[in-house]
């Protein structure tokens, strides 16, 4: 596989676990990437080296909120331990090591666009974790969001919860590949197949304030990675969305979580505790 195939967004992210987290198989999916994309991975290593010289002495609390990639997975998991005993859709799973953690017979659907699953279905079986099922899946193709829903969910015996992290602040509000469309296709997804489910992003969420530092990492990243991201003006505006295409949601309380993050080690807890609201997740049921 070529590195052009494999989303660098996602390759970031596993490498962020990697260097300044415990998170369980966050180094071992690491290692894996660092064989099959010498060349990507040596270079986003080198990026996040020179990061940690450049921006942790000059802006210390701008560099912890680094400790998101963490944060937002705590988040994500904490909000579907409240929905109980569910089986589980991640949309763009990427490199996450999530559906690796959960192996006690509920059904764990990891998609993503199809050369990065294949790749993490390959690095999985490495890992041993053949509980997983892995799937090529663009949820804005409701067509093919809902054949999912027939070949793994048909007469689910347990709620489905969707379920995406760093994936729909790409994606502007309106127009055929908008945050709304998706919503309202995960919205029909849940009508058909699980009513009582439930949808869990901390993608919805806003950076209140941006300091000239992290315009200037907004810019780099945009340029770098080709990616632009659309926060919501503020939580209502997120909770409007939802609400005008069919859910009843809630942005849940995080900051009980933050103590208990390994990449406490690495970062500022009075600069992670203070962001923590940047990364809380969002549970959606449908509304009656
Ligand atoms: C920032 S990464 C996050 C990956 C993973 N959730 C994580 O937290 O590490 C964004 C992911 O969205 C996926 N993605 C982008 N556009 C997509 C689309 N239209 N359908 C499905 N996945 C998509 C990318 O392939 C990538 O894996």
């Amino acid at each position: 596989m070529q590195k052009s195939q494999i989303s660098r967004t996602a390759l970031t992210c596993a490498a962020l676990r990697a260097r300044y987290t415990e998170m369980p198989f966050a180094r071992e999916i690491f290692g894996y990437l660092q064989s099959y994309h010498p060349a990507g991975t040596r270079a986003i290593s080198s990026m996040l080296a020179f990061g940690d010289i450049a921006f942790r002495r000059v802006s210390p609390n701008r560099y912890s909120q680094l400790a998101y990639v963490e944060g937002r997975y705590c988040s994500t998991s904490d909000a579907l331990s409240r929905v109980g005993a569910c089986h589980i859709l991640e949309i763009a799973s990427g490199l996450s090591p999530r559906g690796l953690c959960f192996d006690n017979g509920r059904v764990y659907v990891e998609s993503d666009l199809p050369d990065i699953i294949s790749q993490k279905k390959e690095i999985a079986l490495q890992l041993g974790a053949k509980h997983l099922h892995f799937k090529a899946l663009n949820p804005f193709d409701l067509e093919s969001l809902l054949s999912v829903g027939r070949e793994f969910f048909q007469d689910s015996d347990l709620p489905i919860a969707i379920v995406h992290e760093g994936f729909l602040g790409y994606f502007p509000d309106s127009g055929k590949y908008s945050k709304r469309t998706a919503i309202r296709n995960f919205r029909i997804f849940l009508q058909e197949f699980s009513p009582n489910g439930a949808y869990i992003t901390p993608d919805l969420t806003f950076r209140k304030k941006k300091s000239p530092a992290l315009k200037l990492l907004g810019f780099l990243a945009s340029s770098i990675y080709r990616i632009r991201l659309y926060p919501f003006e503020d939580d209502k505006a997120a909770l409007t969305l939802l609400k005008e295409e069919g859910f009843s949601a809630e942005f849940l309380p995080n900051s009980h979580l933050i103590q208990n993050l390994s990449c406490l080690k690495n970062f500022r807890h009075a600069a992670v505790s203070a962001a923590a609201h940047e990364y809380r997740a969002c549970l959606a049921r449908l509304s009656c």
